[in-house]
């Protein structure tokens, strides 16, 4: 049997951007080959951040639409939204009752948002998010989870519980790997590229959203921030906004770095900028396009989460059903 993938992306953003298409998503498609995977929109997750709730809704279709039309396929993967499977919440409170408060508070991802958020949009869900992270893993009997290194804390802690659960209550979870992948490629902000792209940056000029038309790709490209200098050469320590350019060109079109700047040596970042341009708009503008179509589509898009939902559930209840006749519900 092919080992199960549990993988999910927070619907915070109004597009997903270059940096989740080719840190997450490319590797997300490419593993559906190798392993049962299910891929899930956590909805829940981002509550902890207090969205608007029309915001909310329409940032879980967009995160769907486009994980869809990065090529994660529906019939062979398992794609759904957090919240239409109850059974996540459900065994995030077992859970809960068996997390130590100390260990809880010990996250470090937990204590850099206590560190950023004012007290008013501190609140007890950003403290269990962990723990909903791990029912997350754990209701599906997931034995991978690809995660970045920045996670390894929150794997370790839905270990540890699992192996928790079973010790007390009887062989009942899966406890997964921790799988740590390197991402195809880390994006940096074409703005500030010292910095990883990201939604949360300060200017919409560092991020390539999904959604962004061609000829806005385009003209970020163009003004992305390089260096005084003129030889591009791959050197993310003195030039960020040289190599960035030239990770993103690799990532997508397979040419190696070296082979770049063999090509573009004595061209000037004018020429290279043209190129990656070309090579972004031609790989992101079918996932555009195609994602730009599901949203136009409202009843088919229900239509593909439904099903998604209810395949999830199908094991989600199953697994719960085993957890809440160990704990004596
Ligand atoms: P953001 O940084 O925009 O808040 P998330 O933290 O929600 O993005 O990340 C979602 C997924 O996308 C994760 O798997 C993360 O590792 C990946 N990712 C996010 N930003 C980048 C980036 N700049 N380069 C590579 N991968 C990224
Ligand atoms: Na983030």
């Amino acid at each position: 049997m092919p080992a199960r993938l549990f993988s999910g992306m927070q619907p915070t953003a109004d597009s997903l951007h270059l940096g989740n298409y080719l840190g997450a998503l490319v590797n997300w498609v490419a593993m559906q080959d190798e392993y049962e995977a299910t891929y899930c929109v956590v909805d829940l997750h981002a509550l902890t951040v207090s969205p608007d709730p029309e915001a909310l809704r329409q940032r879980t279709r967009v995160t769907a639409a486009q994980y869809l039309a990065a090529g994660i396929d529906p019939e062979r993967s398992t794609l759904f939204v957090q919240s239409h499977a109850p059974e996540h919440a459900q065994l995030a409170w077992l859970l809960n009752c068996l997390t130590g408060f100390g260990e809880a508070s010990r996250m470090t991802q937990f204590k850099d948002k206590t560190a950023r958020f004012g007290a008013d949009q501190q609140n007890v869900g950003l403290f269990a998010y962990p723990v909903l992270q791990a029912a997350d893993i754990l209701v599906h009997d997931a034995d991978r989870v690809p995660v970045g290194e920045d996670q390894r804390q929150h794997l370790e802690l839905t270990r540890d519980l699992a192996q928790r659960f079973n010790a007390r209550y009887g062989e009942t979870f899966v406890v997964p790997d921790v799988h740590i992948v390197a991402a195809t490629a880390k994006v940096n902000d074409l703005q500030n590229p010292g910095a990883k792209m990201s939604k949360s940056a300060s200017s919409p000029n560092g991020i390539i959203e999904l959604l962004d038309d061609p000829k806005k790709t385009a003209k970020k490209i163009r003004s992305a921030v390089t260096d005084t200098g003129t030889e591009v050469r791959f050197d993310p320590a003195e030039k960020p906004g040289v190599s960035n350019l030239l990770t993103i060109h690799s990532a997508l079109s397979g040419e190696s770095i070296p082979s770049l700047e063999d090509r573009f040596a004595g061209k000037g970042y004018g020429h290279l900028k043209v190129e990656v341009a070309d090579v972004v708009v031609a790989a992101l503008s079918p996932v555009r396009e195609r994602a730009l179509e599901l949203l136009a589509d409202p009843a088919e898009l229900d239509k593909l989460l439904t099903r998604g939902a209810e395949r999830a559930r199908e094991r989600a209840s199953v697994v719960l059903a085993r957890a809440f006749d160990r704990v004596g519900l």
